[in-house]
């Protein structure tokens, strides 16, 4: 039953995505070098709250710096800097529905090159996952094309070496990506849902929602690619 959702019901969705974009544009507008993360989450669920939203769907995610590599970091406790990225992960609740968003910006306002690079390969995941939903196809799928995207995109920049097809089997992509492409959005923020029906990934049909957020993230933990430490990047939109 909550695996489709009826009009009433995507249309709360739809409102709680709509608040929380709208809170995002405006919560842009506090980041700079010294801002404390708990202000950028501060701002965002200040605009939730003004917008009508009665609560956070989840726990508002601010990670800079290298708290962007940490998934479900919510201590929110360290003051931006110039040069670091910072992920914001935050979702809206609207008459009980979530929305989930997902956006990662450069405190001082532009990317440094190898930011930009590593930006470039999620947002092109992001786009082309997107592209693929659609009634009838399968859930699975959205994540192959993600995944095939981002290893070509560590190929690109020679995070990875070998052959994308060896890298996909034996899953090495998965230190950088460690995460599922999609949840199901609704009552709650992972909604209740079978991903697979027996051995088959789940076939789309109107009126499931569902997120669409692949990530790159490169904890200063992982040898050999030390230039790239502290880049955290995830993208993040509901569908
Ligand atoms: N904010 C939790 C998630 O994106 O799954
Ligand atoms: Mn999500
Ligand atoms: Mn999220």
């Amino acid at each position: 039953m909550r695996l489709l959702k009826d009009d009433e019901e995507l249309d709360r969705i739809r409102r709680a995505a709509q608040i929380t974009s709208e809170s995002f544009c405006e919560m842009l507008r506090h980041c700079s070098p010294g801002t404390g993360e708990w202000e950028l989450a501060a701002a965002l669920e200040f605009g939730f709250r003004k917008r009508g939203a009665s609560r956070t769907a989840y726990p508002t995610i601010v990670g800079s710096g290298r708290n962007s590599c940490v998934l479900h970091y919510s201590d929110n406790g360290r003051r931006l800097e110039e040069g670091d990225l910072v992920l914001v992960d935050g979702g809206a609740e609207v008459d009980l529905y979530a929305g989930d968003i997902t956006r990662t910006f450069p405190v001082s306002g532009s990317f440094s090159t190898i930011q930009k690079a590593v930006y470039e390969v999620v947002q092109r995941a992001h786009e082309c996952a997107i592209n693929v939903v659609a009634p009838g196809v399968a859930l699975d799928s959205i994540h192959r094309v993600a995944v095939s995207r981002l290893v070509e995109g560590l190929l690109d920049l020679d995070v990875l070496a070998g052959s994308a097809e060896e890298i996909i089997a034996n899953g090495t992509y998965k230190k950088f990506f460690p995460h599922q492409t999609s949840h199901w959005l609704g009552l709650d923020v992972h909604d209740v849902g079978d991903y697979f029906v027996g051995d088959q990934s789940r076939i789309l049909q109107p009126g499931m929602v569902l997120t669409v957020e692949p990530g790159l993230y490169f904890p200063p933990l992982i040898e050999g690619v030390e230039e790239f430490f502290g880049i955290g990047i995830r993208i993040e939109d509901d569908l």
